[in-house]
C-alpha cells in the first residue's frame, strides 16, 4: 500500500503533469514537450503517465507509447542516478563500441537497457554524440570518454561511485 505521504507527492506530480498537458493540449507538436516533462517530474514514463498524457491530450495510447520507444531519451523503466550512454554511432561501432558495451555489461552485472540494482546507473545506447573523432564514445550525464578500450571501464566507473 502506498504511504500517505508518498502519495500526496504523487497527486502533486499527476497535478503538475495536467498543468502541462493543458498548456500544450490542441496545440501541435505538444506530445514530445508534455512527455520530457513527464519524464522529468517522474524519472521515467510508466504505463499510467502514459494514459494520462494520452487521455489528456486526446492522443491513442498507442501514438504515445511509439512516441515514447521512438525516441531513446524516454524510458520505460526507472532510470539510475547517472545514464551511461554508449555510442553505437557508424564510427563507434567500427572502433569496436561492441566490446565497451560488454565490459559494462560485465562489470555492471546488468544488460542494455536496465539499471543496476543499486540505482546508481543505467546502460543505454545513444545514436552519433558528434564526437567520432574520439571513437568509441560513452557519456555518463554531461561527461564524455572517448578513444576507450575495454579496459578503461572500471576507472571510469569508480569516479561516480563514491
Ligand atoms: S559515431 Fe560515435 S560519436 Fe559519432
Amino acid at each position: 500500500m502506498t504511504e500517505p505521504c508518498c502519495q500526496s507527492i504523487m497527486d502533486q506530480k499527476y497535478q503538475k503533469l495536467d498543468d502541462v498537458i493543458n498548456q500544450h493540449k490542441g496545440k501541435p507538436g505538444g506530445l514530445i514537450p508534455v512527455l520530457h516533462q513527464a519524464q522529468l517530474l517522474f524519472g521515467y514514463l510508466p504505463k499510467d503517465v502514459q494514459i494520462r498524457v494520452a487521455e489528456g491530450l486526446e492522443l491513442p495510447l498507442s501514438e504515445v507509447y511509439g512516441v515514447i520507444t521512438f525516441y531513446s531519451l524516454f524510458s520505460l523503466k526507472p532510470r539510475g542516478k547517472y545514464t551511461i550512454g554508449v555510442c553505437l554511432g557508424t564510427a563507434c561501432y567500427v572502433k569496436g563500441a561492441a566490446t565497451i558495451v560488454e565490459a559494462l555489461e560485465k562489470k555492471l552485472q546488468i544488460k542494455m537497457g536496465d539499471s543496476t540494482e543499486d540505482g546508481l546507473f543505467s546502460l543505454l545506447m545513444t545514436r552519433c554524440v558528434g564526437a567520432c573523432g574520439l571513437a568509441p564514445v560513452l557519456t555518463i550525464g554531461e561527461d564524455v570518454y572517448g578513444r576507450l578500450t575495454p579496459e578503461m571501464i572500471p576507472d571510469i566507473l569508480k569516479r561516480y561511485e563514491v
